[in-house]
Parts: structure tokens; C-alpha cells; sequence
């Protein structure tokens, strides 16, 4: 069953799974998984059980999808969604309740999260609706029980379970005020005609999903979400996935680590500067000396270690993938031993330095962000997500012509892309 290609098609057919986005080693062994438990013997025979039971397809994509979510997952998403709420009703003068969608919701820890803040944040009830979505029933019927255990529970300021929630045995079940502005749904992002009869959403988060897709698929849900996004609505998405939006138009609204974007119009690009950019206000790697130890200098060029070829490629790009997982699972400290790792074993690379500055940004830690932000420019100045983070943290500091500046580099660097790829 292994590198077993039928299998990973059905999945991007079905659900927009890229293999390359998890592996092959995730959806191999959910295969297996489900072929021992409908008792087939071979791959093939597998293969006709799945084509003909919907309800054994739906049981592979429950074994290959990622559920991982908790509450107030990047907090500061949430006070932003809060104080653009506020805003947005001002503007429509009260007339309708605000609409918000939450595509993927996982369990629904996203969207009861958005109702816990519009409510904390002094909305009333009648004031707006959450819709949220996914494709897996089984985690929509769990997030209708709203009953959460540890897990769900992992930022340090927890004093939200105490205004919302009950505490229940081991677990904490939500309060009916929240769960009452929640609409649960199953539904797939891949489909086309998805709420087609519904007005666009004023707030649509769809977080850590477009990382599993490929770029075809991305450009295929991104014209979903369009239509599904007000024209003065805001998109928020998952950290990773700034620069996708960014390709397809669409614009940070530069609050740091609220990967918040809107609609608006590029800027004008400006004119190229008369002179190279100045490269970063930190230190030139130090090719030629030896590293101080690891632990003070984390982020000094490592000694390569003394392996080649294609053994050094494959293991590299174990520890990249690696460090992406563990990020968008939330691991930040672990990804960041990865990235540690990466840079003490290999030759730097930009992707390694902006991993560290998302980590940063989503820790809070802005000044440390823009440092390894412009390491990861320094070693590749056409980054896209490093360009487009970099924009936003400037942003947010009143640094608006820096701002302006990336952003126009990083819709220079597309333009010369594609125009490279007709
Ligand atoms: C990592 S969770 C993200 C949950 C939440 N948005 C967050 O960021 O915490 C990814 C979710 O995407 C859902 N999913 C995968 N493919 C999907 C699709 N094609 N349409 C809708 N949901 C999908 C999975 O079922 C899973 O619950």
C-alpha cells in the first residue's frame, strides 16, 4: 500500500489533500489503518471497498485529516476580530446582525472562540451569527456537543472557561449563551457551489487548512472564499498562509499576528530605489569563523555537517517539513528546537529564519520577529511570506512607507514570477 497513487488522488479529489502538504507516510498509514478495519487483504481489494461505500470513504478522510485546534488560538485574531466588529456594526448603522464564518471549524473551538469574544467585547446577542463549517461530520458533531476537555485549553490566559464555561467531571461544557450563537454544518471547501445561496460574511477565519492544499487547489478555494468574503469583509487565516493571500490580491490590514487580510487594492508600486536596498541591520554571516556555541548564537551560520548530495536534501527537507507541522500544530517551542537543529546541521536558509520570525510573531515577541524576518530576506530578498510579515509588523509600528515598500517589492517579485511562468 505503499506510494499507493490512487489513494492520495481519491484524497485531493475529495478533500484537496496534497501528499507532499503531510507526507506520504500520514495518509499510508490512515490507509492501512482503515483496510485492517474492513478486513481487506490487498491494496486492490481496499481499493474496491472504498469505490463502493461513501460511508468507508468518509471513514479514510476522518483518518487522514488534522483536527488540531484549541480556543483562542492566536488571541490577538480574536481582540482584533473584536474591535473590527465593533467598527463594522458602527458602519452599518445596526441595521443587520453581523455574519461571520468559520471554514474550516474543526471541533469548534475557532467558532465559539469568535463568539466568546464578540460577547466578552459587549455585543449583544442579536448583534451577530457565527456559521461554522467542516468537512469531517464526526468533528462537527463533537463540536455541537461542546463539551471540551484539557486540550482544547491551551493558551495561558484561561480566564474565558471560567466566564463560559461549566466545569464537568474532567471535561468543561460551554454555556448555552455562547452555543447559541453558533451554526454547525458539514461542508467541503473544495465544492464550488458552497453557500451559494448566502449572503457574503462580514469576518470569514479560514485557518490551517490552504497549507494542505496545492497552489492549483489554493487558487480553486481562494475564488470560494472571495465570493464568500464581503467586499469590505476581512479574511483571517492561519500564519502560514500569508503569502498565498498575498498572491491572490489581497492585502494584510498590518496587525501583527492577527493574519488578518482585506480586499483592498494594492498599493501603487513605488519606484525602484535609486540604489540597492540596504541589506539588513544584522550581522553578515560569518562564513569563515567558527560558531560560538549553539545555545548563545542560535542563529550563527552552522558548520555544515560532512554529508552530501542527496542524503543532506532529504533530511533537510525533513526537518523544513517537520518544523511546518510542528508550528501549525502549535508547537512552537519544539519547532523551534527543529529550526535550531536545521540551522546547527545545514547551511542557513531564508525558510528556516522566517519559521523563527512567524514563531516569534505568533509569541508576541515583535522586535525579535523583525529580526529574523530580515535574515530570511537577507538570504532570499524575495521571500514572499517573509516580505509580506515584515509589511505588517511595519505596518503596525506606524512604519507605513516601510510597509509599502515590501509590499510593493513582494508584488514585484510576483509579477516577474508569473510573467517567468507564461
Ligand atoms: C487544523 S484544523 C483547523 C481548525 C481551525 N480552523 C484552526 O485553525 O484551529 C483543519 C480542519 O480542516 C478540515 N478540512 C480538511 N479538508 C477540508 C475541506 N476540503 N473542506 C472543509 N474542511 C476541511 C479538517 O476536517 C480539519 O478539521
Amino acid at each position: 500500500m505503499n506510494n499507493d497513487q490512487r489513494f492520495f488522488d481519491f484524497l485531493k479529489e475529495r478533500i484537496g489533500l496534497d501528499v507532499t502538504s503531510v507526507g506520504p507516510a500520514i495518509i499510508e498509514r490512515a490507509v492501512r489503518q482503515r483496510s485492517t478495519a474492513s478486513r481487506s487483504q490487498t491494496a486492490d481489494e481496499y481499493w474496491q471497498t472504498l469505490q463502493g461505500s461513501r460511508e468507508e470513504q468518509q471513514a479514510l478522510i476522518e483518518a487522514v485529516i488534522v483536527p488540531e485546534t484549541w480556543f483562542f488560538r492566536y488571541p490577538e485574531s480574536f481582540a482584533t476580530l473584536a474591535r473590527l466588529a465593533i467598527r463594522r456594526l458602527d458602519e452599518l448603522n445596526n441595521l443587520r446582525a453581523l455574519r461571520i464564518l468559520s471554514l474550516p471549524c474543526s471541533t469548534g473551538e475557532e467558532p465559539y472562540s469568535i463568539a466568546m469574544a464578540l460577547l466578552d467585547a459587549g455585543l449583544k446577542p442579536h448583534q451577530f451569527k457565527v456559521q461554522g463549517m467542516d468537512v469531517s461530520p464526526l468533528s462537527v458533531e463533537k463540536a455541537r456537543g461542546a463539551r471540551y476537555g484539557r486540550n482544547s485549553f491551551r493558551g495561558q490566559d484561561l480566564t474565558f472557561r471560567e466566564r463560559h464555561f461549566v466545569a464537568d467531571g474532567d471535561s468543561y461544557r460551554l454555556e448555552a449563551r455562547v452555543l447559541e450563537q453558533v451554526h454547525l454544518q458539514v461542508g467541503n471547501l473544495l465544492d464550488p457551489a458552497l453557500l451559494a445561496n448566502e449572503a457574503p460574511y462580514d469576518f470569514v477565519f479560514c485557518r490551517n487548512l490552504l497549507i494542505y492544499f496545492d497552489q492549483p487547489t489554493q487558487q480553486q478555494v481562494f475564488e470560494v472564499l472571495k465570493r464568500l468574503t464581503h467586499v469590505d469583509g476581512v479574511l483571517f487565516i492561519g500564519p502560514a498562509e500569508g503569502s498565498l493571500l498575498g498572491r491572490f490580491g489581497m492585502r494584510s490590514i498590518g496587525i501583527p499576528q492577527s493574519f488578518a487580510f482585506s480586499r483592498q487594492a494594492a498599493p501603487a508600486p513605488e519606484p525602484a530605489p535609486a540604489f540597492a536596498p540596504t541589506p539588513l541591520p544584522v550581522r553578515q554571516p560569518l562564513r569563515n569563523v567558527a560558531p560560538p556555541p549553539v545555545r548563545n548564537r542560535p542563529f550563527a551560520i552552522p558548520t555544515p555537517l560532512p554529508v552530501t548530495g542527496k542524503a543532506v536534501n532529504t533530511e533537510a527537507a525533513a526537518l523544513l517539513a517537520s518544523i511546518a507541522n510542528l508550528a501549525n500544530e502549535g508547537k512552537g517551542a519544539e519547532a523551534r528546537a527543529v529550526c535550531e537543529q536545521y540551522l546547527r546541521s545545514h547551511e542557513p536558509v531564508a525558510q528556516v529564519f522566517y519559521w523563527l520570525g512567524l514563531l516569534s510573531d505568533v509569541a508576541g515577541s515583535a522586535l525579535e520577529a523583525q529580526g529574523f524576518y530580515r535574515k530570511a530576506l537577507y538570504l532570499d530578498p524575495q521571500h514572499p511570506d517573509a516580505l509580506m510579515h515584515l509589511a505588517a509588523l511595519l505596518q503596525s509600528q506606524g512604519d507605513t512607507a516601510g510597509a509599502r515598500r515590501l509590499q510593493a517589492r513582494a508584488a514585484r517579485s510576483e509579477r516577474v514570477d508569473s510573467e517567468r511562468k507564461r
